[in-house]
This record gives structure tokens, sequence and C-alpha cells, in this order.
């Protein structure tokens, strides 16, 4: 009799998922927090023109998140991951307004990899563990990362609400705690070894969208070196 492999029954490893995806990116973690890009951000080498750069950025990537997070809201496990609290987009709106004037939305542009990364948000989002993916890839990452760049703006620019209001959380409460409920969800989500596999290859492809906009930044950098 042949032998079939049911995924299905393959027991899930012991290892909860949302440390498993932790550890896949660790790598390109870094090399994601250590871009030319963010090194000069964090280094104190650029002007509140040369941070404006990313947040212009940051626009289109949360635009195209956040619509396929309405579009989730109809899939049983896409809504586990839409959270009303998290959107960045009014935060963002009222920053650009700040950092470029009121005209900004006819004046920002999408950068070539911003635009090959919004591209890939809707096409891969067509399943629920992709859209998850990037999900995590933005949301965890800004929660704790953001905590840096906050105190950066507020400390070398002076730049508290208005301008800085993406790095603010206030409606999630208590971040650590978030975080805790956002890995069960992670840990509880129905995916079988071979999906969890694909929610980490997608998830790594999110963190290269994002070092591949870091490089364009840090192409275009010149121009805000502080003096
Ligand atoms: C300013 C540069 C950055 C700093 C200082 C930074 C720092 C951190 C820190 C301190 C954590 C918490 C680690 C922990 O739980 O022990 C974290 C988590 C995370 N970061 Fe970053 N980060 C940066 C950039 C990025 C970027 C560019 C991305 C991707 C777009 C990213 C994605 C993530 C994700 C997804 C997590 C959650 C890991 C998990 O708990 O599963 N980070 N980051």
């Amino acid at each position: 009799m042949p032998v079939t492999t049911d995924v299905n029954s393959i027991p899930f490893s012991a290892t909860p998922f949302s440390a498993t995806l932790r550890a896949s990116t660790r790598t390109v973690h870094e090399r994601a927090n250590h871009s030319a890009y963010m090194n000069a951000l964090l280094g104190n080498e650029l002007t509140l023109a040369g941070y404006t750069q990313l947040a212009i950025q940051y626009y289109f990537i949360y635009q195209a998140i956040e619509e396929v997070s309405d579009t989730m809201a109809g899939d049983g496990t896409g809504r586990e991951f839409v959270f009303d609290e998290l959107r960045r987009l009014p935060k963002l709106e009222t920053d650009l307004a700040f950092l470029v004037g009121p005209d900004w939305r006819e004046t920002i542009r999408p950068l070539a990899a911003t635009g090959s990364y919004v591209r890939r948000i809707h096409e891969a989002s067509v399943w629920a563990g992709d859209y998850v993916a990037h999900h995590y890839t933005r949301y965890l990452g800004d929660i704790a990362g953001g905590r840096v760049i906050r105190r950066l703006l507020a400390t070398n620019y002076g730049v508290i609400d208005e301008g800085a209001l993406f790095y603010r959380f206030d409606e999630i409460g208590s971040a650590p705690a978030f975080r805790d409920r956002y890995r069960a969800k992670l840990d509880a989500a129905p995916w079988n070894e071979t999906d969890r596999a694909r929610v980490v290859d997608e998830t790594l492809i999110a963190f290269e969208c994002n070092v591949a906009v870091f490089a364009e930044l840090a192409d275009g950098m010149h121009r805000y070196q502080a003096a």
C-alpha cells in the first residue's frame, strides 16, 4: 500500500511558532537595524527632513497593509490580526501634515523599493498567513524598535506630538502585554508546519522589502546631512 504523508498529521514542533518566527528573523533584523540609513539616522547625522523621507515611505506601506486589514476582517484567521488600535495611517497623516506641510498629499512619492514592497503586500496577502507576515514585521517592529526613533525625534529635533505620533501606541495599553497577546495569536493560528514555513518565508521577504527601502533612502541621504 502506498504511504502518503498528510502534513496535518505531523505533530507541531514543541517550540511555539512565535519563538520560531522571532529566531528565524534575527539575522535579517540585525541587517535592517544596522542599515546605512538607520545608522545615519540613529547616529544623529541627518536633518529632520532626512527622517521625513522615511515617514513618507511608511505612509505608502501602511496604506497597503491597512487596506489589506480591511479585507482580512472577513477572514476567519486574518481577522485575529486586525487591530483597530494599531492603525498607523491616521497618525502618519497628521505627522506628514506637520513634517511636509499642508500640501503633503500632492507632493509625496513612493520610492521604487516602496512601490515593490506595496505590490508585494497586496499580491501576497490573499492568504491570511502572508498578511500576518507583513503585519508582524511592521507593527511588532514599530512597537519595540520604534521607541528608539521616538526618543531620537524628541531629543534631536524637539518633535514630540505631531510629527512623532506614528510612534505612539497609547491605544494598545501596555506594550509588553500586547506583544504577549499577539504572540499567543501567532501560536494559536491554525497553521500546520507547511503553513508556518510559508509564514516564515514571507516574513523574511517583508524584512528584505524594508532593507531595500532603507538602501534606497541611503542613496538619497546626502541631501539631508546635518551640519
Ligand atoms: C531602529 C532600528 C531598530 C531597533 C533599535 C530595533 C529594536 C528592536 C527591539 C529592542 C526589539 C525587541 C526584541 C525583544 O523582544 O527582545 C525588536 C523587535 C522586533 N523588531 Fe526591531 N528594531 C529596529 C528595526 C526594525 C526593523 C527595520 C524591523 C522590520 C521592519 C524590525 C522588526 C522587528 C520585529 C518584527 C520585532 C518583534 C520580534 C518578536 O518579538 O517576535 N525592527 N526590535
